[in-house]
């Protein structure tokens, strides 16, 4: 047998592959179309256009919705070109809102593409069924002004059920969609268990995982919890029945107590997970924890032995360890997100922006601070620019000493002297929330940098070598000024 070519060999290779891609291009078309009421048009549609190959579902619902737009364009098309042919005839108003429901179906169909890039696929439904239904009131309108279907009835019928695929098709890709979402989610929410089989299994085990936040997450692994509780609750009493007046009944009647005390404390850790009281949480399911410890120290001590529920207690503290793990990454992703939405506003009103926000975020005392802190940071900020300037003016004026720049450096040295204990005597004020002073005193600060480069001008004819560094440092002092202006109105509405 001659033994096949090398070249053979790579055209098989193609060919599997290609045959590969097809089954693969297939299979996904298949799941696209599944619950679609009109299969055939759908998978027509889909294998009519060659954006398919490789596509996930996400991109075939970008091809339905394409096709279902293109043919409300051509629709909108024929209405017009009836109208012009009909004008003065009985139809004549039945075309003009044809011509009307079709602008809006169009428009509607160009705001679902918007949606669907985006990935706002609830969007995305409520649009086309729009753009559906404006098909439906121009054939309805027809038949009551004019008394017959219109003569584009039958392209309307097809338009419909090419707008019902794209729902079909969007709902599957937003299915696909959210439950990649919801895995990367569970695996961020379980990243620091100790007990990451658990914190998945549990996750994954409710309904209301998929497309949830982290918050909601927490939810989750806190009503495990608390189920497991109330379940040991029910246990540790039904136990003291049977065992009354037995040697367990003290220690079984403590832990009765126990878990009252726990189910309790996970109650009102739901309480706080809701109004996003992270570290309460933390400390009401430590206390729950506890208690069940309590419940097996004290058995051990009192009867001499594990208690019949040891086991399940075990489970129950490592449920309660992911609910702490799952909360701190929930209080981490809040306490980022309000930082930034603090931030922005903090630097809303600044004429330097970018450098207000730059400021705030270098500074790693900006999660969870308030308007206020925010000031601080960048007064600080500002201060340690002032120190700079002023240590490097005083190097200046050794290096040139007795030369024609020496007059003005010694100014600019006085100058920033001052500009450095108005921002201590800032600090102070910040600290007692006497916003004006604050104001009085930076602005003092800025015009003395001011000073300084003036100076240099006419006494040197130049500008001074940290000009530059001059301007940045008033950028700063603004900043401050904007933030406290910020934080003087938080103050008095909070008042
Ligand atoms: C506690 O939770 C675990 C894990 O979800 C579960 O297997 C167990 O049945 C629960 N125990 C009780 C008593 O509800
Ligand atoms: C002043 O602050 C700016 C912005 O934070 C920084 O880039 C610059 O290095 C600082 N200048 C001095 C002299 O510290």
């Amino acid at each position: 047998m001659k033994p096949i070519s090398s070249v053979s060999l790579l055209i098989l290779i193609c060919l599997f592959l290609t045959e590969f891609h097809a089954t693969n291009a297939r299979g996904l078309i298949n799941k696209a179309c599944e619950t679609s009421l009109h299969k055939g048009l759908c998978v027509a549609t889909i294998k009519a256009d060659p954006g398919y190959k490789g596509a996930k579902l996400h991109d075939l619902a970008e091809i339905v919705l394409k096709a279902a737009t293109s043919k409300a364009t051509g629709l909108q098309k024929d209405v017009e070109q009836l109208l012009k042919e009909r004008a003065g005839t009985s139809v004549e108003s039945a075309l003009k809102d044809c011509k009307d429901n079709y602008a809006d179906a169009v428009s509607q169909l160009e705001k679902s593409k918007q949606a669907l890039e985006n990935k706002r696929y609830n969007d995305v439904n409520t649009w086309v069924t729009a753009a559906m239904n404006d098909a439906d009131s121009c054939e309805q309108g027809f038949k009551e002004q004019a008394d017959k279907d219109s003569s584009i009835g039958q392209k309307t019928v097809i338009f419909g059920h090419l707008c019902s695929n794209v729902l079909a098709v969007t709902n599957k890709a937003a299915a696909e969609f959210h439950a990649t979402n919801a895995r990367g989610l569970i695996k961020k929410a379980c990243e620091t268990s100790l007990h990451k089989g658990l914190c998945v299994a549990t996750l994954k085990a409710d309904t209301d995982y998929k497309g949830a936040k982290l918050h909601d997450l927490a939810e989750i692994v806190l009503k495990a919890a608390t189920s497991n509780a109330t379940a040991l609750q029910k246990e540790v009493g039904q136990f003291l029945k049977e065992r009354a007046d037995t040697s367990v009944e003290s220690a079984l009647k403590d832990c009765k107590e126990n878990y009252d005390d726990a189910v309790s404390q996970l109650e009102k850790s739901k309480k706080a997970l809701e109004n996003k009281r992270y570290n309460d949480v933390n400390t009401w399911v430590t206390a729950a924890m506890n208690d069940a410890d309590s419940c097996e120290q004290g058995f051990k001590e009192q009867a001499e032995k594990d208690s019949p529920i040891a086991q399940k207690t075990v489970i129950f503290g490592q449920l309660c360890s992911n609910v702490l793990a799952v909360t701190n990454k929930a209080a981490a992703e809040y306490h980022a997100t309000n930082a930034r939405g603090l931030i922005k506003k903090a630097c809303e009103t600044s004429l330097h922006k970018g450098l207000c926000v730059a400021t705030l975020k270098a500074d790693r005392d900006y999660k969870g601070a308030k308007l206020h802190d925010l000031a601080e940071i960048v007064l600080k900020a500002a201060t340690s620019n002032g120190t700079a300037l002023r240590k490097e003016v005083e190097q200046l004026l050794k290096e040139r000493a007795d030369t024609s720049v020496e007059s003005a450096l010694k100014d600019c040295k006085e100058n920033y002297n001052d500009a450095v204990s108005q921002l201590e005597k800032s600090k102070q004020a910040l600290e007692n929330k006497r916003y004006n002073v604050v104001n009085t005193w930076v602005t003092a600060a800025m015009n003395d940098a001011d000073s300084c480069e003036q100076g240099f001008k006419e006494q040197a004819d130049k500008d001074s070598t940290i000009a530059q560094k001059t301007f940045i440092f008033g950028q700063l002092c603004s900043a401050v000024l904007a933030v406290t202006n910020k934080a003087a109105a938080g103050a008095t509405v909070s008042v």
